[in-house]
């Protein structure tokens, strides 16, 4: 192999390693308004509605996808808010939740 070879190898790593793009708490805050009529202001949920404060971003991501691709039918008002959340919404919002005390 060439050192230019392994060079632009290199340098195709640097690029794929980035970062993944972390959810921004402020945002999530603000899109989570579309959340607290169920999951209530703490995200503490009520006797119908699960915490959704603590999960850790994993965890909420996971679920939030579960809901979209139809794995978790449980909940058809949670599947609606689910289908209308962006990649990047739901990663505003894991961040958010995530900064909650469980
Ligand atoms: C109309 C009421 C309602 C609204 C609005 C709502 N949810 Fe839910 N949510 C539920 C219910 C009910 C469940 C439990 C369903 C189940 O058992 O799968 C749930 C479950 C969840 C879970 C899974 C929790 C766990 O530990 O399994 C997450 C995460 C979640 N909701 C996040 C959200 C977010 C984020 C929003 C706002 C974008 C939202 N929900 C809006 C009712 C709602």
């Amino acid at each position: 192999m060439t050192k230019m070879t392994l060079l632009l190898l290199l340098s195709g790593c640097l690029v794929f390693a980035g970062p993944v793009q972390a959810g921004n708490v402020e945002a999530g805050k603000t899109k989570s308004e579309a959340c607290t009529d169920c999951h209530g202001d703490d995200g503490k949920g009520d006797k119908d509605t699960p915490t959704t404060a603590g999960l850790s971003v994993e965890e909420f991501t996971k679920a939030i996808k579960e809901y979209q691709s139809g794995v978790r039918t449980k909940s058809k008002k949670m599947t609606k808010s689910a289908n209308k959340l962006s990649d990047e919404d739901i990663a505003d919002l894991a961040a958010y939740y995530a900064t909650l005390p469980k």
